[in-house]
């Protein structure tokens, strides 16, 4: 297959848009894997994603009109449907077959909207990540939309290592800097499709954007959090928060426990820039919506630190894209899951190749 590039691995799902940013027939125009897409809803309900380039004469289409799910190129008024077939050329009656633009798969989940860049025949929608508290009515969150000027392995590689907690979030989400030094993970567990890691702080304060939003802010807590990192930039946080001291490390179902799930989805606009979509949830207090909000809040801020430190190490990177890296223990996740994106991305090539 021609769009095979070895950079992207194109047979994949990917966060393209939230639900919320299709509302009221708006036009989301954004670059996915260094494609210019439109995505929009059609008065049907129908999301559509196409090639924002109008056929005729480039004019981006998300500057165009919608009808009902068909959209009208606003520059000579072409009409396209959502297949991306034209089926209207003002004053012209004859409509070469040929005269179309690229028509993209998508799915919504989860109140986003899944795109797939690669061979259309191959976009099977059950490959699409299966993360059950994002559906789930008891657990209450607010997603949000980051962007980031770096590739998006750099930001893999930042939620590969807890550790960086300690350092970069230490009065958001980390708490202290102790968590680098005492807490060790458990175990990496490798996957086929990523790596699993789990850490655990026990007899620990409640870190910051925790103690925001329980009463019970100075009990000290035991704190366990299991990352999961999916090809092909997935990440699934469960993350807990029992009273200190009453087993939970043993499996002990301990009254006051809280507990988070998050899930990131790291989606490259370009090689150098990616698009970051979030969703923390949590399972208490459902009642107050205040606990959302200001979640929503804390881990704004904490993004904001990683955003800051990962877009000047692209920077740097930039300058010189040899300089040695040199690995230490906590990698492993990281070059395990950078070893398996070349994998898999040197496997597509071979595919494309033998196709
Ligand atoms: S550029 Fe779209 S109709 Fe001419
Ligand atoms: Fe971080």
């Amino acid at each position: 297959m021609k769009d095979v590039d070895g950079i992207f691995l194109r047979n994949s799902w990917y966060v393209a848009a939230l639900g919320q940013e299709l509302i009221d027939g708006h036009k989301v125009a954004r670059t996915i894997l260094e494609r210019p897409v439109v995505i929009y809803r059609g008065t049907s309900g129908r999301v559509v994603a196409l090639d924002d380039r109008c056929c005729h004469r480039a004019a981006p289409l998300s500057m165009g009109r919608i009808e009902g799910d068909d959209i009208r190129c606003m520059y000579h008024g072409m009409k396209f449907e959502p297949g991306g077939k034209c089926i209207q050329i003002p004053g012209q009656d004859a409509i070469p077959a040929k005269l179309g633009v690229r028509s993209y798969p998508v799915v919504e989940r989860y109140n986003m909207v899944f795109i797939w860049t690669g061979d259309p025949e191959k976009a099977d929608p059950s490959l699409i990540v299966d993360y059950p508290p994002l559906a789930d009515p008891s657990w209450r969150g607010l997603p949000g939309y980051m962007h980031y000027k770096a590739n998006w392995l750099l930001i893999v590689d930042n939620l590969s290592d807890f550790a960086h907690l300690a350092f970069v979030h230490t009065n958001t989400l980390g708490g202290s800097e102790e968590y680098a030094y005492k807490t060790k993970p458990v175990a990496i567990e490798k996957l086929d499709d990523g790596f699993r890691v789990e850490r655990w702080h026990l007899d620990a304060d409640p870190p910051p954007y925790h103690r925001k939003v329980i009463p019970n802010k100075t009990d000290r807590i035991d704190r366990r959090n299991i990352g999961r990192m999916l090809i092909p930039g997935i990440f699934l946080l469960d993350s807990m928060f029992a009273p200190a001291g009453q087993g939970a490390e043993k499996g002990v179902a301990v009254p006051g426990t809280r507990q988070y799930r998050n899930a990131q989805f790291m989606t490259p606009e370009t090689r150098s820039s990616t698009h970051f979509f979030w969703n923390y949830l949590h399972d208490y207090d459902l009642d107050n919506p205040n606990i959302a909000i200001s979640l929503r809040h804390s881990l704004e801020e904490g993004f904001n630190e990683d955003k800051d430190i990962i877009e000047a190490q692209q920077r740097v990177l930039d300058e010189d894209p040899n300089y040695p890296l040199l690995a230490i223990g906590a990698d492993a996740p990281l070059t395990y899951f950078r070893w398996l994106m070349a994998r898999k991305l040197e496997a597509e090539k071979t595919a494309a190749r033998a196709a």
